[in-house]
């Protein structure tokens, strides 16, 4: 089996540390390996499938070396300087930052349902954003059988979606510390403002769900809303989607259409009654579905409760799902 030199740029992050993890669980063939991070990690050692590495810092050189693919999570600056470096000494990025996801020349893969443009890539491809990917999977069923006219999104989204010191701020100001990472205290708080604001009185994060939904659906006439609000859970976003379809539905083909569908998992029985939450679903792969019901106040409303790992299918899982999307036809 064809084995590739592979470097996860971001290594000691929240995400960078899940990729190495989702790298071994679905055992990537790897040559090589190369934990890369800023200065302040330089000479610390990660474990990878048993083996010691120690951290290199990335840098202009970093990709001098043959390597076949790099993971990055290292935000939004790291990628623009280090991406393009990389790309152009023939390493194949796969990033998570929203630098590029917007770039015509980009892709932006959720492999359940734009596989194919994961081969149009000019040697970057964009992992979109955590809220946006378990979306457009819980979606495309519906979109895949009814059509969609309007989506009205609004999330709970877990503090390890702003890294390590998103986490930090929950913990420490459950015991009262101020915040360092979010605008307001997240203890036992709900903020709806993640990302900055931008001219129209959305938030980056808001936008970001509006414009990567159209480019991913491949339909840039969806028109969408969303309200992104930050909660004091540490992983797994939770999602309230509001769907009209163009088509009229039944409410018992609805059911039947998801339990069937084989990319996500719906949880939705009234007589328990079960639904998913975050701190069952926290650290699984997936997307999980749950209250599907008619919305009774529009002709052909529909509306769902979405769950998945942010870290997970919001992240490491659907980069390397990606990289083994690329690795399938490189025979
Ligand atoms: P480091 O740990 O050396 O700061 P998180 O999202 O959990 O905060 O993690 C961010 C990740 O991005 C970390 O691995 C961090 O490395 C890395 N990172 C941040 N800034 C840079 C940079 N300028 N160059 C390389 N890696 C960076």
């Amino acid at each position: 089996m064809k084995k590739y030199n592979i470097a996860v740029c971001g290594a000691t992050g929240v995400v960078g540390r899940k990729m190495m993890k989702v790298l071994e669980e679905r055992g990537i063939p790897v040559d090589n390996f190369y934990p890369m991070a800023s200065y302040r990690s330089a000479g610390k050692t990660v474990v990878f499938n048993g083996k010691e590495y120690t951290v290199e810092e990335l840098n202009e050189h970093s990709f001098d070396k043959p390597i076949d693919f790099a993971l990055f999570s290292a935000g939004g600056s790291t990628s623009l300087k280090f991406s393009p470096i990389a790309a152009e000494h023939g390493t194949v990025v796969i990033d998570n930052s929203s630098a590029f996801r917007m770039y015509d020349d980009v892709p932006l893969v959720v492999p359940e349902v734009n596989p194919e443009d994961a081969f149009k890539h000019h040697n970057i491809i964009a992992n979109p954003n955590c809220s946006t990917i378990q979306a457009v999977v819980a979606l495309k069923p519906v979109y895949d059988r009814y059509g969609i006219e309007r989506i009205v999104y609004s999330t709970y989204q877990a503090v390890s979606g702003a890294g390590q010191n998103g986490i930090k701020d929950l913990e420490e100001g459950l015991k009262g510390a101020s915040p360092q990472k979010f605008p307001r205290q997240i203890a036992f708080n709900c903020i709806p403002e993640i990302d900055v604001f931008t001219d129209n009185g959305y938030t980056k994060e808001e936008m970001k769900m509006v414009n990567e939904t159209r480019k991913i659906m491949g339909d840039q006439s969806l028109r969408i809303t969303a309200t992104t609000v930050r909660v004091p859970v540490y992983t797994c976003h939770s999602e309230s989607i509001n769907v009209e379809t163009k088509k009229p539905f039944d409410m018992k083909d609805v059911f039947e259409l998801y339990r069937s569908c084989e990319y996500l998992t719906l949880e939705d029985d009234m007589d328990k009654p079960s639904y998913p939450t975050a701190l069952e679903h926290a650290d699984q792969d997936g997307v999980f579905v749950g209250r599907l019901r008619r919305d009774f106040s529009v002709e052909n409303g529909l509306n769902m409760w979405v769950v998945s790992d942010n870290l997970r299918k919001g992240a490491a899982t659907n980069a390397v799902q990606i990289l083994e999307l690329l690795i399938s036809r490189d025979k």
